[in-house]
């Protein structure tokens, strides 16, 4: 199939456009930027350009069977700092992404979306996909009401979609110097030997999810066929941030300092999402132990390290 990705050159983006290849999709990437941790792949076409860029956008989807959308403009902290930047970067471009889609006959549109955010603070966990959405931060509210634009262009132009909300991703391409990805973050100070910084007392836990797992699960819903059009995608536990700090010593044998700064409104205190959907209507499940997924990543981190040296 012919398939455009949106955000392929990021983290999530360059592990879903491995994993379309080697099914043997034709593969087109939109995105602002080249791949910071590889150089280009000789099976892809790049169209670089930016995401508030109407005409590239529509240009970059012409012929496509399927759209991925990976792009977000915002991180939950930079999207409470200005929310009118949020909205109109995120939703009012995806808004014409969408009315692109429909003129060009896109026969599907995968919106990643967030796990972490839509919900909020949970009344319980693990959370389920039919749980309240009270989303506390910008980022969520806009990830949220794409989600609803897709269901209200479904039901006006037919327009087919899933959704898929995944946790908290971690692994090999995330960036380290990025100011969200707690695994990626803390692996990158303790390369560095710099402390790590923990917003409140380390008790908040998160569900983190190996890239293969993520990616496994996006590509089950894009193409399984269920009646149902949103997923969880995450590991089904917990994790709390102090107990993360304690694995990631063990695995680098680097003995980071810690300090504890006052927490910050937008971050839930806990989170673990439900998966039982994806798992009977995808045939998907999580498969990584954290252990494992750690050490890949603490390896891609060394070996980059080594390729700068290099
Ligand atoms: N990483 C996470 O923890 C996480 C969790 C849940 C959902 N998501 C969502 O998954 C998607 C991908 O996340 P990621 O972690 O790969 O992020 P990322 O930042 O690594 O990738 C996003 C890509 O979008 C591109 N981009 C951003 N703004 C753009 C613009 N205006 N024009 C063109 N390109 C632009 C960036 O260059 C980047 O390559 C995002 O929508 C994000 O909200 C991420």
């Amino acid at each position: 199939m012919k398939i455009t990705v949106f955000g392929g050159c990021g983290f999530i983006g360059s592990h879903l456009v491995d994993a379309l290849l080697l099914q043997g999709h034709d593969i087109r990437v939109f995105d602002r930027s080249l791949e910071l941790f590889r150089t280009p792949l000789v099976d892809v076409e790049y169209v670089i350009g930016d995401f508030g860029n109407r005409g590239l956008v529509s240009s970059a989807i012409k012929g496509s069977d399927i759209v991925f959308h990976l792009i977000s403009t915002t991180v939950p902290k930079t999207s409470n700092d200005d929310p009118v930047f949020d909205v109109s970067s995120n939703i009012i471009e995806t808004l014409y992404l969408l009315e692109a889609c429909v003129k060009e006959n896109v026969n599907k549109v995968v919106f990643i979306s967030s796990g972490g955010t839509v919900y909020g603070a949970p009344a319980r966990v693990p959370i389920s996909e039919n749980d309240q959405t009270d989303p506390i931060c910008s980022y969520g509210i806009s990830k949220l009401a794409i989600e609803k634009y897709l269901f209200l262009f479904n039901k006006l132009y037919g327009l087919n979609y899933t959704i898929v909300r995944p946790s908290n991703p971690y692994g090999p391409r995330q960036n380290p110097k990025n100011i969200q990805g707690a695994v990626s973050v803390f692996l990158g100070n303790a390369l560095e030997q710099l402390p790590i910084i923990i917003w409140g007392d380390g008790s908040v836990s998160r569900d983190f999810l190996y890239i293969d797992d993520l990616v496994d699960g996006i590509v089950k819903a894009t193409f399984a066929k269920s009646d149902y059009r949103v997923f969880n995608i995450g590991s089904g536990a917990g994790t709390s941030l102090n107990a993360l700090v304690a694995m990631i010593r063990e695995i680098t044998r680097v003995d980071i300092d810690v300090s504890y700064k006052a927490s910050r409104a937008f971050d839930v205190p806990e989170l673990v999402l439900d998966t039982s959907r994806a798992q009977r209507e995808l045939g998907w499940s999580h498969k990584t132990a954290m252990a494992d997924g750690l050490r890949a990543t603490w390896n891609a981190l060394l070996e980059n390290r080594q390729d700068q040296v290099n």
